[in-house]
């Protein structure tokens, strides 16, 4: 009888350990080409495990092993392992090391030949509305997107408020954030239950202003990796059919100078694509801030003429808690030919009111409603579903690709 009780204390204080090497978050992205490759990231408490994985094609029966890196951030080790030279459009499994559970995830395919599904949205995780953050991941996680994009403001981590709260704070609030979206959007909510990658884009309630700018390292690039270390304007290609450009609207790069070089080469080198979009956080055709804000004159100053040149034919915008459609835009007027601007920031946020059609030159539709886009491509069209956290279609778009004849002075041209 003593050894058996002896034997249930032993259990009950392993437990505890045992418990302990589950991650306490674990999340995707891409670095480098979504068809065959996949950045595994997790967080477990100091010391407790190491960078390493199993991972196999579903259904076979070897499991191959790879070895990455740590990083301690606060009292977490933030493992990252870049799984490369996978096959595309398969879904793999895998288990980090240490862990019970069996993960999942698939890589995108190199030609168009299904349809590709993104969900965009931005300002996600706000202070007092997380009830909404998790009812419009559920709606997420019943269209079954391929990956999301989360343009900017994501655990709103950083601002007045919040200065006083600390890192720990942060690096707890940044967790909350990551195990929501597993639960809902990754594990058990999205498809088959596979993790969905993420691509996070930087807003201004993620780091410290750019004038307040340190040689300290911010929580949001700890957190998440990119393909240059502290840089969130990247572009990423997926196959041949589709570039999508992400930009940092003045929170760690000025809009201004290199950004807007680095944009205009990008563009130039993206034109065979027959899908080209652009995504960012501060709005140059606000539907709640003013017009006349520096950051969006800035916006439509430096990038706005090249989306025109280059062609782009919509650019997701955020940071305005609304939701909005502009009217095609060209040379500062409404224009067929021109750009449409989808925003406006409404993910898991209270909604403002929005400026009235009336007094909006630009502004098509707008409302305070909260809102996410499903992104469809397919070799038709591009689909575009503004959807609120009932999943119900509150507006739609579409445009069929650009399949380019002939690129002139850096230009695509279609017959
Ligand atoms: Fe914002």
């Amino acid at each position: 009888m003593v050894k058996y009780l002896r034997s249930w204390v032993l259990l009950g204080l392993l437990c505890p350990l045992l418990e302990a090497l589950e991650p306490v978050a674990i999340y995707l992205t891409w670095v480098k080409d979504p068809t065959t490759t996949m950045v595994v990231q997790w967080q477990t408490p100091t010391g407790t495990t190491l960078p390493q994985l199993e991972y196999q094609i579903k259904g076979d029966s070897t499991w191959k092993s790879a070895k990455g890196h740590s990083q301690i951030v606060q009292e977490y080790d933030v493992h990252r392992i870049y799984l490369e030279g996978l096959t595309e459009d398969n879904v793999y499994l895998f288990k980090v090391q240490d862990s019970k559970r069996e993960y999942s995830f698939q890589t995108m395919p190199k030609k168009l030949t299904r349809s590709v599904k993104m969900a965009i949205g931005g300002d996600a995780y706000h202070a007092g509305a997380s009830e909404i953050f998790h009812r419009m991941n559920r709606m997420i996680a019943f269209n079954h997107p391929d990956f999301i994009v989360i343009g900017g403001d994501l655990a709103y981590t950083i601002g007045t408020k919040n200065l006083l709260k600390g890192p720990k704070w942060a690096m707890a609030r940044w967790q909350a954030f990551l195990r929501s979206l597993q639960r809902t959007i990754g594990q058990g909510g999205g498809q088959d239950g596979r993790l969905i990658p993420l691509l996070p884009l930087v807003g201004n309630h993620d780091v410290n202003k750019l004038k307040d700018k340190t040689d300290k390292p911010e929580l949001f690039y700890e957190i998440f990796t990119f393909p240059e270390v502290g840089k969130a304007y990247r572009s990423l290609d997926f196959g041949d059919y589709f570039s999508l450009v992400m930009l940092d609207t003045g929170h760690t790069w000025p809009v201004e100078g290199d950004q807007t070089v680095w944009l205009e080469n990008t563009l130039k080198t993206k034109q065979p694509f027959p899908y080209l979009l652009a995504a960012y956080h501060v709005a140059a055709y606000p539907s709640y801030y003013p017009y006349t804000e520096g950051n969006a004159v800035n916006i439509r100053k430096n990038w706005v003429p090249l989306f025109e040149k280059y062609q782009v034919p919509f650019a997701f915008e955020h940071h305005n808690h609304t939701y909005k459609r502009t009217h095609p835009i060209k040379e500062g007027k409404v224009d067929p030919s021109g750009v449409t601007y989808l925003g406006d920031g409404s993910w898991g946020v209270h909604t403002r009111p929005v400026d009235t059609l009336k007094k909006t030159w630009y502004l098509e539709k707008s409302g305070s409603i909260n809102c996410c886009y499903i992104v469809t491509l397919s070799p038709e069209k591009c689909l575009i579903e503004a959807k609120n956290s009932q999943g119900e279609v509150i507006d739609q778009i579409s445009k069929p690709p650009f399949w380019v004849d002939f690129i002139e002075d850096g230009t695509r041209f279609s017959r």
